[in-house]
């Protein structure tokens, strides 16, 4: 995500609070506009805003993770220019994986269709005319919360990140062990986190580790800063992101073993201008069986040395799924790179020469915006399949998250300055 703009668009902000909230009608370029003027006006409450509902307001409210408040008519007239941009560049909302790859839930809500850019800019064009507000005010689209959980679980006590860690100005992750309180193996059916602070809330990591292997700071109030040991690979649960929808899986779930303690990994990030406590969490719904059993398969290439000053080099593992593997249903992914990364794709090639694609985001990786996604239509991998992981990564002087100067040679690794190149995808045995 780009910065180059907020001074722009806060000076905007700022200019509304001088003169007062009023919406601007200066219909200046309204008559001499292209499109004539025999078709409708577009209107604010009409038509600008349940686009902006269905795509922005869950992050551009008070509260929330991004800047403005997008039900404001006055807000939006002051900054629509600016949006627009930010949505041509492919900035927002914060890409995500292409839905025409293959489907996935939240799809609708977590990229924006040209149909509906083209209404912000018919409304500039317009003139930016208000009109009437409804009788009820609109409601969000996003389910911002699992219904009916069995377990809501809280980090300890409530944090305020600091963000002293000078290597990482702005961004702390933290690590916290969330008590099941279970006595047996259970099996997650359904989850979604529960934010307390969305304004400094990046995104959040579910994972398990052997209770073996729980140390006293993961239980402490403080947490353990976890920057540099976030790949629990064995134990990821699943990744969120703002905007994000529950995930729920029906009749099937991912076992914890009675021996296993449950993580909560939370990257802040300075979003709000005063220290804010946050005691963020997770929902979850559990079952003591189901009838599939899902489970974690990380897609990974090791092997890769990025070379110092290429803009964009990839690297393919392919997996050949041969007759000793079982079939299996896969339910979604969650891909994973550091810094670098730009892009991914996830494909199978069927031994009629098919190719089916799972998940692709070229140009579409973004570090500060990690999804699990879950297939609207899960796929089927059987004997004599191909998987292949393909990531790009951008280790050119010119990319923003760029570490060193000059470019450096980057391996696998766990630090943020190494790379990695993951797909977290969930499977259960069998076919559909
Ligand atoms: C998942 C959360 C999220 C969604 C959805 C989202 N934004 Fe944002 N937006 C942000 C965050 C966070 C920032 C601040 C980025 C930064 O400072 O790097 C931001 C910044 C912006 C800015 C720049 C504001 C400034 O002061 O520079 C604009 C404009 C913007 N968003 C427009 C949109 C539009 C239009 C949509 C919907 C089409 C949208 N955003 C959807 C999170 C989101």
């Amino acid at each position: 995500m780009t910065r180059t703009l907020a001074p722009l668009a806060l000076a905007g902000l700022g200019l509304l609070a001088a003169c007062g909230a009023e919406p601007k009608a200066e219909p200046a370029d309204a008559e001499g506009g292209a499109d004539g003027g025999d078709t409708a006006p577009v209107e604010f409450y009409a038509d600008v805003a349940p686009v902006l509902l269905d795509h922005c307001v869950r992050c551009h409210q008070p509260g929330g993770q991004g800047p403005g408040d997008f039900t404001d008519p006055a807000v939006v007239g002051a900054m629509a220019e600016i949006m627009l941009a930010q949505v041509d560049a492919g900035v927002m909302p914060p890409p995500v994986a292409d839905p025409d790859c293959r489907d996935y839930i939240g799809s609708e809500y977590l990229s924006i269709p040209d149909a509906k850019r083209d209404q912000i800019a018919a409304w500039i064009d317009g003139g930016k005319v208000v009109g009437a507000p409804p009788d009820q005010p609109l409601g969000s689209p996003i389910a911002s919360e699992l219904a009916d959980p069995d377990l809501a679980l809280l980090i300890p006590a409530p944090y305020t990140p600091s963000f002293s860690d000078a290597a990482n100005p702005g961004n702390e992750y933290r690590c916290f062990a969330l008590e099941h309180g279970q006595a047996d193996d259970f099996f997650i059916t359904a989850l979604h986190p529960l934010v307390d602070q969305a304004e400094i809330l990046h995104h959040a990591v579910l994972f398990t580790i052997p209770t073996e292997e729980l140390t006293p700071e993961h239980q402490s109030p403080e947490g353990v800063d976890c920057i540099n040991n976030m790949d629990s690979t064995d134990g990821m649960v699943a990744a969120w992101a703002p905007g994000a929808l529950p995930i729920e899986f029906e009749g099937a779930g991912m076992r914890v073993r009675s021996n296993q303690t449950l993580i909560l990994q939370l990257h802040y990030y300075q979003g709000a201008d005063q220290p804010l406590a946050d005691r963020s969490g997770y929902a979850l719904r559990i079952a003591p069986s189901v009838e599939r059993e899902i489970i974690m398969a990380p897609f990974a290439k090791y092997g890769f040395n990025i070379p110092p000053g290429d803009a964009a080099y990839s690297a393919t593992e392919r997996i050949e799924w041969t007759s000793s593997f079982p079939t299996v249903k896969v339910w979604g992914s969650f891909p994973h790179m550091h810094r670098l990364g730009t892009g991914y794709r996830l494909w199978v090639d069927h031994p009629d020469g098919s190719s089916e694609c799972l998940l692709s985001g070229e140009d579409r990786y973004d570090f500060h915006n990690q999804i699990t996604y879950m297939f609207r239509d899960p796929a089927v991998v059987q004997p004599g399949d191909t998987v292949s992981f393909e990531c790009t990564w951008d280790n050119s002087a010119e990319n923003p998250n760029q570490t060193f100067d000059p470019p450096q040679n980057i391996r696998y690794g766990e630090r943020t300055d190494e790379e990695m190149c993951y797909a977290f995808t969930l499977v259960s045995l069998g076919g559909l």
